[in-house]
């Protein structure tokens, strides 16, 4: 059987860690696959770090753009990042050429989500971004595949590990702000500017992506309200749990008659509910739909070895020629409704 051939931009905390599991677990992933998986061709800035991995077995691509063209890839694999510059000019070049795309980066979909999926649908190819929400949670299928049958008319919860991490350690072991970010960025949780995590802003890439696929609109994240957690304190942190509470960063997003609301701001979560006792970089997302109720989808949120794993369930989709729905769930009732005032409510 032909492998599915891949061209992988980026060999950072994901893209080595996607190197890694198919290393790893390439046998096993062939066998559900239905063929191989092999990566052709790979593309970084720096040619010489030591990455911890063999890439002398894959043609290196000094520009990354030129991956979008290599003769041998059916898939070019984003790992990148950034909302523009190189991620989104090498993800339009690769669906003109009719490549399926496979990406982490949360930055790109909220800005270009629609833009991207509709290259992609004209270009009868895939594009799947499991990684950007969540980590290794299957959240974009759930909500996609799982809850296809609902009304949802709600999603919240925790978007951001690093975030989590930072808060749950400084609530547990009284550590400083400054150096349990510096532990998130050395374990690779952090985005390569952590005030994106920090100031909530990749919270709110997630939930604009989450909000745009289970109420069938375009990604907003411009009206998202977004307040990080920069300035708490170790003190809020202890007089919280001293009335009870836990401090956690949710986003959330309602569907209501006013259209719809999104915002990202630390809240206060009692102990009694299930978002307390989320610790370190797990996310939590909590959908709500009509007939199923509440969905729950829980697990690693970020790190290497999580967003490399929903990075290789896309491309195993795309191997078994699984190219998944069209960007938004079917249209429902909201989807020609405007977004709602943020200040309003
Ligand atoms: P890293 O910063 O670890 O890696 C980025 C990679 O991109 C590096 O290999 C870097 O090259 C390469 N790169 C950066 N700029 C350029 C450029 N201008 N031209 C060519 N190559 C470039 O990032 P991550 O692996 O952490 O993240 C990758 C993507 O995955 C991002 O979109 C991120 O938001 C997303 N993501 C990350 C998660 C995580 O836990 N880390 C979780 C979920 C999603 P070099 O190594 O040579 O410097
Ligand atoms: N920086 C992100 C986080 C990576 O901490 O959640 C996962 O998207």
């Amino acid at each position: 059987t032909e492998p599915l051939r891949i061209a992988l931009a980026g060999l950072g905390t994901v893209g080595a860690g996607v190197i890694r599991l198919l290393d790893t677990n390439g046998d096993l992933i062939a066998r559900r696959a239905g063929r191989p998986i092999e990566v052709v061709a790979v593309s970084a800035r720096d040619r010489t770090k030591d990455r911890g991995i063999d890439i002398s077995r894959f043609d290196w691509v000094d520009d990354t753009a030129e991956l979008a063209r290599h003769p041998r890839a059916d898939v070019v694999v984003e790992l990148v990042g950034g909302s523009d510059g190189p991620a989104v000019a090498l993800v339009r070049a690769a669906l003109a050429a009719g490549r399926h795309v496979v990406t982490a980066n949360k930055a790109m979909i909220a800005h270009h989500g629609l833009e991207l999926a509709r290259a992609a649908e004209a270009a009868n190819a895939a594009l799947k971004f499991e990684a950007a929400v969540a980590g290794g949670v299957p959240v974009i299928k759930g909500l996609r595949e799982g809850a296809a049958a609902n009304v949802v008319t709600r999603v919240y919860g925790i978007l951001n590990g690093t975030c989590n991490f930072i808060l749950s350690k400084m609530e547990a072991e009284g550590r400083d702000f400054a150096d349990i970010l510096a532990e998130a960025q050395r374990l690779g949780f952090a985005e390569a500017d952590p005030s994106f995590d920090i100031d909530g802003v990749d919270a709110a890439h997630k939930l604009s992506i989450l909000a745009s696929l289970a109420f069938g609109t375009e990604p907003a994240f411009d009206d998202v309200a977004i307040s990080g957690v920069r300035h708490i304190l170790a003190a809020d942190i202890a007089e919280a749990a001293a009335l009870g509470y836990r401090v956690r960063l949710l986003g959330l997003a309602d569907a209501g008659p006013h259209g719809l609301f999104q915002r990202v701001h630390p809240h206060l979560i009692p102990l009694s509910h299930p978002l307390a006792h989320v610790t370190g970089s797990t996310n939590a997302v909590v959908a709500e739909g009509n007939f199923v109720g509440r969905l729950l989808f829980q697990g690693a949120g970020a790190g290497d070895g999580p967003t490399a794993s929903a990075v290789v369930a896309d491309l195993i989709d795309i191997a078994r020629g699984e190219f998944g729905p069209p960007y938004a769930m079917p249209a429902d009732a909201l989807a020609a409704q405007p977004a709602a005032d943020a200040g309003e409510r």
